[in-house]
Parts: structure tokens; C-alpha cells; sequence
């Protein structure tokens, strides 16, 4: 657990932590070189030197919480400090969660199709896609967040599953979770909706308002999944509780059981955030998508029904106003697509100009809006989320070269 304390607090053999460098334009004083304190004379230096607080990892804190309590403290504590994580160039880092991307849909598909055969699971294989989504997000976040709304992939069943996977991924590393626990997270993930395979199709993929008892079929979903899924005895509990809870509410709204938040995992209120953001944003049979700034506005406009406060604000947060992927218009007239977040500026991505105010393509540049305009360049902002449309295929050309 990391902890601000004063400088007056500080002993030697305690472990002060790297933190994003946006933390030291809003505290100045804050001491932050990375390291284990090594002496009381050092800690009268740094005094000396004006630093007033530091952060500090407090090792063995969490000892005697349970797993559950352990992530409700990682939430928690998941604003105050943004620690830094160094980052693969995003260019670089597309190119390879685009090929992750791609077995993971082959993956997706051979999981639906065991599934619908009452074959049992390659769970092996299950694992190995969500470890591989895993490393993406590690790498850099943003490409998978930029495929999840890019990728050429257009059947919902499976793009769905994956892109769940990816973006519970995404906010699970966000707050701190282990690696262990986000295989586990991306598990759940890939493998929330899995029992709609056990429900009749015409009712999955009815274009019209359910009627009560199609949808009280549909509500079985979860635990269908579970079902299926009972017969792989390696899958862990908290995957299968994931499955089982996706459609509860924090407000007790949901089902299966009408839980309220303090009895629904993290593992299931994560992936119904991911869930629910997806589904608004894809193209559905019924309604177009979406655009991603709209849909975190209508979620943040759920909190207390659907979504906790805190999660849902660190939810926008961690995918950014503008998430990565997103086409936006800027006050220029001009569109650029988001490429990566700026930790801490949601508002000033960094993006690429790719068309003019007629939508004719332009020589591409890169500008980060979070630093100032070059002398006699116009200070650029993003004015709103624009619809890609037929430019989708050429924005994701954008993002996997330098
Ligand atoms: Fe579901």
C-alpha cells in the first residue's frame, strides 16, 4: 500500500515511491526520487531542502484483509496518488495488441463454439488469451482500449466478449490489481455472456423489446454460464461468481439476486462497468453505437443505480474524456484521432490531425494537448467526439505507425 506522509514521518529504511510527474505541479514540496531511505541525516536533508510529504510503500499494510476488502481499498485509495508506470511507445505497442487482438477473437469463437457443441472448454487456451490481453494493458493501456472501438472485427458475440475482457483488463491494472487477478478479471471477461449460448437465439438476437417471459429467459444467462463452465473444475471461484453477479446493481436493481454493492465482488461490478460501456458503444442490430465520450456520460449519469460513485468517476478517469481510439473535432475546424491518454489531463489527450474541417485528409501531425502551442501555432482544443463513420478502417491505420 502506498501513503502520504509528512516529512517528519519519513525513517530510514522506508521505501519512497515514483510517482506520474503531473503530481509535482500540484505539490511542490513533495519529495519523490525513487528509493529506500538510507539514514536519519538524509531525512534531515531533504527537511533542509523544503520537502514537505512524501510516499511512502507501507509493505505488509493489507495483511488480514481479505481479498474482496483488499480491492475495496485499492479503489479507494486509487485517486489520491496516480503512481508512474512507464509506458511502451503506443505505436509500437498497437502493433502488438493488434496481433493479441486477433487470436483472441479466434479464441472467443472456439470457446462459444465448445460451448454450443457441450464440448468441454480448452481452459488452457482460455488462459493463455487473457494472459496475452493482460500484457497488452501492461504495455500500454490505451491500445487496447483504441482496438476495442477500432478493430475490423464485427460480429458482437465474440468482439463483445473480448472487448469486456480487454477494457475490465484496462481498469483493473489501472487500480493496482496483481497480475494473477487480472488473468483472472480477463477470464471473467471473455466469458461473462457465455450462457446466452444456452438461450434460445431467436430471443439473443431479437431486433425488438423482450416480452416478460423472453426476458425472464434471459435473465438465466448468468447462470447458464455458470453451468457450462462448472464442468472445467480449474476455473477459479471469483471467475465464476464474476460470471454469475455481471447484472447486479450497486442499487439492488439487478439480477440474479438483487444484490446491493457491498454484496457484489469487485470482479462482477468491474465487468458489469466494461460491460455495460461496450454494449453502448458498439453498432447493436437495434441502434447504432454510441460515441465514447456520450456513453462514459451516460453511465456517470447511472452512478448510485447501476454504478458505484467512486468507481464509475475512476471508471472515466482511467478510459479518459476522449478515450484513445475516439475521432474528435477541434477548434480549428480540424479532425484528429485520440491516440494515447494523458495521465491526469483527460481533457488534453495526445492526438493525430488527420482531416481538415471538410473531412479531406491532411499530412498527419501529432500534437500533445497537454503542452503548449508552439510560438505562432494555435492552441488547439477538442471541441466534441465525432462520428468516424467511414473513416474507422483509415483511423486504425493512424495508430499502429509512428
Ligand atoms: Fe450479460
Amino acid at each position: 500500500m502506498i501513503r502520504k506522509i509528512s516529512i517528519d514521518d519519513l525513517k530510514p529504511g522506508m521505501e519512497v515511491v515514483k510517482l506520474s510527474s503531473e503530481m509535482w505541479e500540484h505539490m511542490p514540496h513533495l519529495y519523490a526520487r525513487p528509493g529506500v531511505i538510507q539514514s536519519q541525516e538524509q531525512v534531515a536533508r531533504l527537511k533542509e531542502e523544503g520537502y514537505r510529504q512524501v510516499f511512502v510503500q507501507i509493505p505488509g499494510e493489507n495483511k488480514g484483509l481479505t481479498d474482496e476488502q483488499r480491492l475495496d481499498q485499492l479503489i479507494a485509495d486509487r485517486d489520491a496518488i496516480p503512481p508512474y508506470k512507464e509506458r511502451e511507445p503506443f505505436a509500437r505497442a498497437m502493433r502488438s495488441t493488434n496481433v493479441t487482438y486477433e487470436s483472441a477473437m479466434s479464441c472467443a469463437m472456439r470457446i462459444v463454439n465448445d460451448a454450443k457443441l457441450g464440448r468441454k472448454m480448452d481452459y488452457q487456451a482460455a488462459v493463455d488469451t487473457a494472459s496475452a490481453i493482460v500484457d497488452c494493458a501492461i504495455r500500454n493501456p490505451d491500445t487496447l482500449v483504441c482496438l476495442s472501438k477500432l478493430s475490423a472485427f464485427d460480429d458482437y458475440t465474440y468482439t463483445h466478449s473480448i472487448n469486456v475482457a480487454a477494457i475490465a483488463v484496462v481498469f483493473g491494472e489501472y487500480i493496482g490489481m496483481t497480475r494473477e487477478e487480472l488473468v483472472d478479471l480477463g477470464m471473467a471477461g471473455m466469458m461473462h455472456d457465455l450462457g446466452k449460448t444456452s438461450v434460445d437465439q431467436r430471443i439473443v438476437n431479437k431486433p425488438a423489446k423482450l416480452t416478460a417471459d423472453e426476458f425472464a429467459e434471459m435473465r438465466k444467462h448468468p447462470a447458464y454460464g455458470v453451468a457450462l463452465l462448472k464442468a472445467s473444475r480449474d476455473i477459479p471461484q471469483r471467475v465464476l461468481e464474476a460470471i454469475r453477479l455481471h447484472h447486479e446493481k450497486y442499487n439492488g436493481s439487478g439480477y440474479p439476486g438483487g444484490l446491493t454493492r457491498k454484496d457484489i465482488p469487485a470482479f462482477a461490478r468491474i465487468i458489469c462497468l466494461a460491460d455495460i460501456y461496450d454494449a453502448l458503444t458498439s453498432n447493436r442490430c437495434y441502434r447504432d453505437a454510441i460515441l465514447p465520450n456520450k456513453a462514459l456520460g451516460i453511465m456517470y449519469g447511472m452512478r448510485e443505480q447501476e454504478f458505484d460513485p467512486l468507481e464509475i468517476q475512476l471508471f472515466i478517469k482511467c478510459l479518459g474524456i476522449f478515450p484513445s481510439g475516439s475521432l474528435v473535432q477541434l477548434n480549428t475546424g480540424d479532425y484528429a484521432v485520440v491516440r494515447e491518454s494523458n495521465p491526469g489531463k483527460p481533457l488534453s489527450p495526445r492526438i493525430r490531425v488527420i482531416l481538415n474541417k471538410s473531412m479531406h485528409p491532411v499530412r498527419a501531425r501529432d500534437v500533445d494537448l497537454a503542452q503548449a502551442a508552439e510560438p505562432g501555432e494555435p492552441a488547439l482544443e477538442i471541441i466534441e467526439c465525432a462520428d468516424p463513420g467511414v473513416y474507422k478502417k483509415n483511423l486504425l491505420s493512424h495508430m499502429t505507425v509512428n
